[in-house]
């Protein structure tokens, strides 16, 4: 059955290449449309980036838009530093022909809501949150109506990554992420707990390259500049690819698993600010509003990415 669903995103290499395993399995996956926002880097690099991944992928047809340039409440905070200065470096692609939508994103994911009929639509969302916040802020009536969001942020046992306590989409927005966390609305959570498990090794990575083709070759290009800087950071044998765990969980949620369980946001610590407090061992009775992934079959998740990619 093809799932119709919104990306929205703030591409970054990992962001860019779920963007290709969505463009890779139209069978199953209905893009109705790319929504950015600003996180790994500003609004009109992510806007950009979207852009260049769908024209790489040959679909210059796909509606991109521009969301929102800074978080809720707070001033932006970007992550060059892992992602380069165009926030996709790695391999050199033309600037994009195709132009972005003039509505703006937020409306976008507003009116398609509205539109489709209630429970048909998935949020994939692999940025900030505050696109979606902002959406459910304005228009409460959508929260009931989104199928699933399936979000890649927060970390229990690996903590955090931009601070020792947080991850940093949460980070970034967390105001934002406690508004979805307290919707109501049906969440599945991919946290660094499974993204780093799924680690882009050498041979994961020369499997991208031996596919033969432009896109394989891109994809290579992408992890390899994106490892330099986690394999220095991690020690590890190749750096946890983040964003296409989404994905993969759309079209495989079979390769994971986890547990119904407790979220909560960290908005007020200076200190631990964006941590996403995981009840994993159900030692408290709050509510369970999500599900927490805590593992992934990363053979699979790599083998289902080189096929999708394979096909571009
Ligand atoms: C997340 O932060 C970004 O740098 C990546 O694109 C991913 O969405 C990982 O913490
Ligand atoms: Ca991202």
């Amino acid at each position: 059955m093809t799932r119709k669903i919104i990306i929205d995103t703030d591409p970054g290499q990992d962001d860019a290449i779920a963007i290709l395993l969505a463009l890779g399995s139209p069978e199953e996956v209905d893009l109705l449309g790319i929504t950015c926002v600003a996180g790994n880097v500003p609004l009109d690099l992510t806007t950009r980036n979207a852009r260049v991944t769908c024209e790489l992928a040959n679909r210059p047809d796909i509606k991109v838009f521009a969301g929102c340039d800074r978080p809720m409440g707070r001033d932006l905070v970007t992550a060059e530093h892992v992602h380069g200065r165009t926030g996709l470096d790695g391999y050199d692609l033309p600037e994009p022909k195709m132009p972005l939508q003039e509505q703006h994103g937020v409306d976008f994911i507003i009116e398609t809501l509205q539109r489709e009929p209630s429970g048909t639509v998935t949020l994939c969302t692999l940025g900030p949150l505050t696109n979606i916040a902002t959406a459910l802020q304005k228009a409460p009536d959508i929260a009931g109506r989104i199928q699933e969001v399936i979000l890649m942020g927060g970390a229990y046992f690996e903590v955090g990554n931009i601070t020792p306590a947080a991850e940093f989409n949460i980070f970034v927005d967390p105001e934002a992420a406690a508004t979805l966390f307290t919707s109501g609305i049906p969440l599945t959570v991919l946290p660094l707990d499974t993204t780093h498990k799924a680690l882009a090794t050498p041979p994961r990575v020369a499997a991208f390259q031996q596919l033969g083709t432009h896109v394989g070759a891109v994809v290579a290009g992408w992890l390899g500049f994106f490892e330099r800087f986690d394999m220095e950071k991690y020690g590890s044998d190749g750096a946890p690819l983040h964003d296409p765990t989404v994905l993969a969980y759309l079209l495989r949620p079979d390769l994971f698993t986890g547990r119904h369980v407790n979220v909560e946001i960290e908005t007020t610590s200076p200190l631990t600010r964006g941590m996403t407090v995981a009840d994993w061992w159900g030692v408290t009775d709050r509510d369970r509003n999500a599900m927490f992934i805590g593992d992934i079959d990363a053979d699979g998740f790599y083998a289902l990415q080189t096929e999708r990619i394979a096909r571009l």
